[in-house]
């Protein structure tokens, strides 16, 4: 078998840049991106500066290869048939309701596409697991395809997890650190293994390309999002001892970053980690870990959320303190996404920030360079149910259109994204800079 057509299940976040990617990097095979949300799709095939995610570098790639061997469809089972290889990339947020509530990562986007796969394949597949998933799902999905799927057609499962970051994703995908990929250790299991190293080869050094066990494969994803997440939460506990001792958190990182073993990265300060990822899969993690009986692992764990939240209600707090609780006050919020150079806003500090400061009275004045009014809107109606008080939302917040719009209307700004653009403001009234990247003079700094 011949690798000339893959599908890839979900063209969101990860689905779009690795795929664009690929294409990008091996013109011989014919990729098709499916979602079940058509106006996703109807988005990636129209106008290039609003396509449905935003990554720099994105679209000059998307321009490139949209049309030649890269595509976007509705088609699902016609394109899952007609691939060898099929990416499975679609969400595996945590569990809101069931067994597993609030913690366990809800399987149901990826079961529903194991049995989409089994019920449209008329030839033997490859299927990879892109999602970043529990340890174990691979079973899961062999389960349904040997129940669900014809009789005589061969699937092989691999794991390969994407650690790409949103905001460097095209330089992350283009440079991995290392391509991990698990598979079986049977004789079709290690051809399927080739094949997909075969195709990470055309770019990626043979020596970054390592390959596992598919439980391991499935581990490593967790445990690296775990162990950065917890480096966050590191730097962010000692913030608040920082501000009560005088320490400067600058200079604790730096002097904690020029150790070798530890390293640079992930020790700025901030107001606590956001996006779809790291709180979900570090509770997957504690699910697994509870799951297993290893009670003390889970609560090790655990506590890496348990301070990114105390970290939200800290800088909450810190505003309150800093307008005397006079709620009559408007608060002017630079930045949405959950970092720069992205226009992914789930699960931002920004969102929870605001909701404190909502239900606490303020009156907000938000805005962002690249997350839309729309999203911000439905962000903050989606928690409505996280305000305390009663309050008529409609007049709590305002989403401005430009820095200038957000700062006249408020008394005091608190910068919640590192937005480069905010790293100029200059204004009489007070700045918190949650992110020390303001150049000015600002009134406090984390
Ligand atoms: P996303 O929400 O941006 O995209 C998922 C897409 O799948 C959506 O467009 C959705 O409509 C589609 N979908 C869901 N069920 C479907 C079905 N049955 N058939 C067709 N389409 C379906 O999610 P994102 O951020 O791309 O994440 C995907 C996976 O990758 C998750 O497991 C996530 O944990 C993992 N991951 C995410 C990273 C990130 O930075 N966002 C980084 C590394 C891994």
């Amino acid at each position: 078998m011949k690798i000339k057509n893959i599908c890839c299940i979900g063209a969101g976040y990860v689905g779009g840049p690795t795929m664009a990617v690929i294409a990008e990097k091996c013109p011989d095979i014919n990729i098709t991106l499916v979602d079940s949300n058509p106006d996703k799709i109807s988005a990636w095939n129209g106008d290039l500066d609003n396509l449905p995610v935003y990554e720099p570098g994105l679209k000059e790639i998307v321009k490139k290869v949209r049309g030649k061997n890269l595509f976007f469809s509705n088609e699902i089972d016609k394109n899952i048939n007609n691939s060898e290889m099929i990416f499975i990339a679609v969400n595996t947020p945590t569990k809101t309701k069931g067994e597993g509530a609030g913690m366990a990562a809800d399987l149901k986007y990826v079961i529903s596409c194991a049995k989409q796969i089994a019920k449209s394949s008329r030839s033997n597949k490859i299927v990879v697991e892109k999602s970043t998933l529990p340890v174990r799902t691979a079973e899961k999905i062999k389960d349904i395809l040997s129940t669900h799927g014809r009789k005589g057609i061969n699937f092989e499962i691999l794991s390969n997890p994407e650690f790409l970051a949103e905001g460097t994703a095209i330089s992350d995908l283009y440079k991995s650190d290392r391509v991990l990929i698990g598979g079986d250790e049977t004789k079709t299991g290690k051809i399927a293994v080739n094949h997909l190293i075969s195709i990470y080869e055309k770019w990626i050094p043979k020596s970054k390309i390592l390959t596992t066990n598919v439980w391991s494969s499935e581990l490593a994803k967790l445990a690296s999002n775990a162990m950065l997440a917890q480096r966050i939460s590191s730097i962010n506990s000692l913030s608040a001892l920082c501000e009560l001792t005088g320490a400067k958190t600058e200079e604790l990182s730096k002097a904690i970053g020029m150790d070798k073993r530890i390293g640079t990265h992930f020790l700025k300060p901030s107001p606590g980690f956001g996006g779809s990822c790291f709180q979900k899969d570090i509770l997957n993690l504690v699910y697994l870990c509870k799951f297993y009986g290893l009670d003390e692992v889970a609560e090790y764990w655990h506590q890496v959320v348990k301070i990114n939240n105390y970290q939200r209600t800290r800088i909450a707090n810190l505003v309150d303190k800093t307008l005397n609780r006079q709620s009559n006050k408007k608060i002017g919020v630079l930045g949405w996404a959950f970092k720069k150079n992205t226009n992914d806003s789930r699960e931002s500090s920004s969102i929870y920030i605001s909701l404190n400061l909502i239900s606490k009275g303020y009156k907000l004045y938000i805005y962002d360079p690249k997350v839309s009014d729309k999203k911000i809107t439905t962000d903050i109606k989606d928690n409505e149910h996280l305000i305390k008080s009663k309050h008529n939302l409609e007049n709590k917040f305002v989403v401005c259109r430009s820095i200038d719009e957000c700062i006249k209307n408020s008394d005091l700004i608190l910068v919640l994204t590192e937005w480069e653009e905010f790293a100029k403001i200059k204004t009489k009234k007070k700045i918190i800079d949650t992110r020390n990247i303001v150049e000015n003079e600002v009134y406090f700094k984390l």
